[in-house]
């Protein structure tokens, strides 16, 4: 099993997997490590679609302008988030998060504001505001799949629309990412990162 260390440093993104499948208890392995992701109010936004179909993984690829090597992974995971679930859970999280005494009557009252606010925006402005919770549970997805040996490469570059039409989900759903995951058959070497006084803001 690898540190946390470990799987930070020697992930890459991986376009290039083996045929092998991948089993089922790895796979409910990835979801679980997702599911304990941190979110704001704890409202939990996002859900997971695991497409396995050959002719289902060519459609996303095509949706994400023809980037072929998606439709090779044994798996990809279409990662969304759930506009309602998002709203409901926000309201209920901040109840839950005020009961046990995790946040103070006054941040409870704001988040409470807030929330109400949120059910006046339309799905298409509360999509990106939530997608950065789905971004925290993807990255546990993709470190966790380290530890069976698994690759994976985050997708953004698609057409979410046409990714919503294969499966025929309604505007309630906001696609964040696609995740093709499989075991690597390739071995990039690290990419460039910038210098850590390059990340810093005077
Ligand atoms: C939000 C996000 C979107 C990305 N979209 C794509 C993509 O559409 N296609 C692709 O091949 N790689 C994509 N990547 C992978 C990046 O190119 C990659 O993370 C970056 O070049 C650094 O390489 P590394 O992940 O191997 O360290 C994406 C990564 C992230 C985090």
């Amino acid at each position: 099993m690898l540190t946390t260390k470990e799987a930070i440093e020697k992930r890459r993104s991986i376009r290039k997997y083996k045929a092998d499948s991948i089993p089922d208890e790895y796979v409910r392995e990835l979801l679980d490590s997702a599911r304990l992701a941190p979110s704001g109010c704890n409202a939990q936004p996002w859900r997971f679609k695991i497409v396995k179909e050959s002719d289902v993984k060519a459609k996303l690829a095509e949706a994400a302008y023809n980037q072929a090597f998606i439709s090779q992974a044994p798996i990809v995971i279409v990662c969304c988030a759930d506009i309602q679930g998002y709203l409901d859970g926000t309201v209920s999280g901040v109840q839950d998060l005020g009961q046990i005494g995790a946040i103070e009557d006054r941040i409870v009252t704001i988040l409470k504001g807030k929330a109400k606010d949120l059910e006046t925006i339309g799905s298409n402005e509360l999509g990106p505001r939530i997608a950065s919770n789905v971004a925290i549970a993807i990255e546990h997805i993709v470190l966790r799949a380290r530890d069976f040996g698994l690759g994976s490469c985050c997708i953004r570059l698609m057409d979410e629309q046409k990714v919503k039409e294969i499966f025929g989900w309604s505007e309630n759903v906001f696609v964040v990412a696609l995740l093709p995951i499989g075991y690597p058959a390739e071995f990039p070497i690290a990419r460039k990162r910038l210098e850590l006084n390059a990340i810093l803001i005077d």
